[in-house]
């Protein structure tokens, strides 16, 4: 049988892949308790309702999770140009969304440097994309592993929480082959193939991973200097 860890009967997975320097809220979009703030909302005006409902989602986890750190809940979490998140001075975070769950992670830039997560449906990834995101290693190694499709959706997700977490010390678009991924037993490993930004190849972002109740669930984090 799964074991389900909750917070007052509520499901939590980042809380598990995370240290405790950094605060986690999570959260079904389909449910929100909360809603936008004002200019949170002009930002998302165009959007179809299920975009809407997953910002909404993502803005409300992030505001709450700030809050425990002391941040007045009345500050929005804006977006750049970029589509990253703007975090209030002194602080780092990351978001993520499915159709059926939602997360942030926030913590004070003094410990942490930078947060990713994500999260996917825990469907197999399609074979076409796997040859698209995985190095001929990883690749490999998925030829050897049970559940290839299953992994190679792990794959994916851990590269994208990667890729959120070195966004804002880079600034870089990095592709799917810019690191080279080792998972073990909930753990992972991000090898930097390339230079980007104050990253250097060879460099790397370890992180874990977990799979639950239909749900790919990733994150990784760098600590503070
Ligand atoms: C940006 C990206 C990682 C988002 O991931 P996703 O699985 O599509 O969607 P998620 O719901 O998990 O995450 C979306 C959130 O990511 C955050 N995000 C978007 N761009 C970001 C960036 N450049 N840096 C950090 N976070 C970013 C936002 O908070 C966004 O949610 P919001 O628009 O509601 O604020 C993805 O779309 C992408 O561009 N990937 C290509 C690059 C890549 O992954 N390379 C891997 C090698 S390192």
């Amino acid at each position: 049988m799964k074991v389900v860890s909750s917070i007052a009967g509520r499901r939590t997975l980042f809380d598990r892949l995370l240290d405790p320097s950094v605060t986690t809220e999570e959260m079904d979009p389909r449910s929100v308790e909360g809603s936008l703030l004002e200019p949170e909302e002009q930002a998302i005006a165009e959007a179809v309702d299920r975009r809407i409902d997953q910002f909404t989602a993502g803005r409300v986890c992030a505001r709450q999770a700030l809050a425990r750190l002391g941040v007045d809940a009345g500050i929005p979490v804006l977006q750049g140009e970029d589509r990253a998140p703007i975090w209030p001075d002194g602080f780092v975070g990351s978001i993520t969304h499915t159709d059926s769950w939602c997360a942030a992670a926030v913590a004070r830039a003094s410990e942490v440097r930078a947060i990713g997560i994500d999260l996917e449906p825990s469907t197999p990834l399609k074979e076409s994309v796997l040859n698209r995101i995985c190095t001929p290693a990883e690749r490999q190694w998925l030829a050897e592993v049970s559940d290839p499709g299953l992994m190679g959706k792990v794959v994916f997700s851990a590269k994208e929480a990667v890729y959120k977490c070195q966004y804002p010390l880079t600034h870089e678009f990095l592709g799917f082959h810019a690191v080279a991924l080792d998972l073990e037993d909930g753990f992972f490993r991000a090898v930097f193939q390339q230079d980007a930004g104050e990253l250097r190849r060879g460099d790397s972002i370890s992180g874990r991973y977990l799979i639950e109740e239909g749900i790919v669930a990733t994150a990784c984090a760098l600590g503070a200097r």
